[in-house]
């Protein structure tokens, strides 16, 4: 990166960093409004893992059989509940923890949705360990996308992030995943790269093992440190003495050319918008579940995180939201062109459309300067990315999701976690 590039990313994720502590002022009189849109996605999550992995920062809790089924037993509640209040999903994606920890719970779970609802669409998530082909039998006609958290082949980085006990060295992810790709419509396989001392040698491995397995999709993921993890990071690898973010996602990009690009850090074999990032995919979502995040009419709600305040809530007030976030209609647009950006595109039109607004004037200032230096450049009302803008995009993304983990902070610290 020249010194240009390397001023134009440390603005861009001060700005976002400024621009969502701003918005994060936390409401508590909370009251979720009735809307049965056609297109909102339902999220639900499952916060249960076995053992926590080092950089982890998501919402979970120590698997214990009995506090999970009571935990899908009240999620199923808050299920029918959503669907009595009139709401409508096409699109499930279920997040977690270790969404398929107990499978026949979720079966159960999943058909239930499917019967309330007229989802078409339903993405897991799973560790290597619930991946076997027999449960996955399950699953056919029931999950279309299922993403597996590997992070990386290399057996030091497995150690370090408390994987290679829990879900073995890199020879047995292999065979796992030999057996597992294929039964379901679409595997996913999940990688991080930029673990402090990863080199040019494990990062080529990484994706050589990944392409040779042939999964439908490849999603690389930056190493995100939030306030959480940050420390733990540390305490495991070491303060790296450079950061190869951007070297190295240069590798993957060329590495991937071969790809389709869903967004800066997935990659399938086809085009394919459904991926990890249900965010920028669908502006509008429902989440259901401990610590589910849902936004809608310009408010992000809170889910409570502890559970038995969760269980409390959905029995008594048939609602678990805790708390939301408001935000103006200029904060809705920065949102909708950030995603749109991060998959690759920008169609100003539709986006005028849908938002009644006009993009190229909201942007003001920042939307020329994407043009004048070569980082974006329109054709036919499409803001098109180069190299650099997916780069930026990622590292928008990044900042995004980190400061989100803030919130998780708030609320875990609330529950004394
Ligand atoms: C919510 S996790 C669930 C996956 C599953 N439980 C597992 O561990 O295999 C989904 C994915 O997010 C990615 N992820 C989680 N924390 C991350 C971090 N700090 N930085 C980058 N990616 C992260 C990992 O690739 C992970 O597989
Ligand atoms: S990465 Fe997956 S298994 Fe590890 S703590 Fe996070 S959700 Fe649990």
């Amino acid at each position: 990166m020249n010194l240009l590039q390397k001023s134009i990313i440390s603005y861009s994720s001060y700005y976002i960093k400024k621009q969502l502590e701003k918005k994060f002022i936390l409401k508590n009189d909370v009251m979720i409004e009735k809307q049965a849109s056609k297109d909102t996605m339902l999220y639900i999550h499952i916060p249960f893992c076995h053992t926590f992995c080092t950089y982890c920062s998501f919402h979970k809790f120590a698997y214990e059989e009995s506090k999970c089924k009571q935990y899908f037993k009240i999620l199923r509640k808050e299920l029918e509940l959503l669907h009595s209040l009139g709401y409508s999903f096409n699109t499930l994606y279920v997040g977690g923890g270790t969404t398929l920890i107990n499978e026949e719970e979720l079966l159960i779970t999943l058909q239930l949705c499917k019967k309330l609802f007229p989802i078409k669409e339903i993405s897991c998530e799973s560790d290597p360990n619930h991946i076997d082909e027999n449960k996955l039998q399950m699953f056919k006609g029931y999950i279309d996308r299922l993403s597996c958290g590997v992070q990386s082949f290399n057996d030091d980085i497995l150690e370090k992030t408390s994987r290679l006990a829990k879900f073995g060295n890199s020879k047995q992810l292999i065979k796992k995943l030999e057996k597992a790709i294929g039964i379901l419509p679409t595997f996913s396989i999940d990688l991080i790269f930029n673990f402090p001392f990863e080199n040019e040698e494990i990062l080529l491995n990484n994706i050589n093992i990944a392409k040779s397995l042939n999964p439908e999709q490849i999603t690389f993921y930056p190493l995100m440190k939030s306030n959480i993890t940050k420390k733990a990071i540390a305490a495991k690898f070491g303060q790296g003495a450079k950061d190869n973010e951007y070297l190295f996602y240069k590798i993957i990009c060329d590495e991937f050319s071969d790809y389709k690009q869903n967004n800066a850090w997935s990659f399938s074999k086809n085009k394919n918008s459904f991926n990890d990032e249900y965010v920028s995919t669908h502006h509008e979502y429902i989440g259901a579940g401990s610590g589910a995040f849902s936004f809608q009419n310009n408010k992000l709600l809170i889910n409570a995180f502890c559970l038995d305040e969760y269980e409390k809530l959905i029995n008594t007030k048939q609602n678990a939201n805790i708390s939301y976030i408001d935000f103006t209609n200029e904060d809705v647009i920065d949102y909708v062109f950030l995603s749109e950006f991060f998959s690759g595109s920008v169609d100003i039109n539709k986006l005028n459309k849908a938002y009644n607004c006009d993009i190229i004037k909201h942007l003001g200032i920042n939307y020329k300067a994407l043009e004048f230096l070569n980082i974006t450049n329109t054709k036919n009302n499409i803001i098109n990315t180069t190299f650099f803008a997916r780069y930026l995009a990622l590292v928008l993304m990044k900042e995004f999701y980190i400061n989100m983990d803030k919130l998780r902070e708030h609320f875990k610290k609330a529950i004394n976690q």
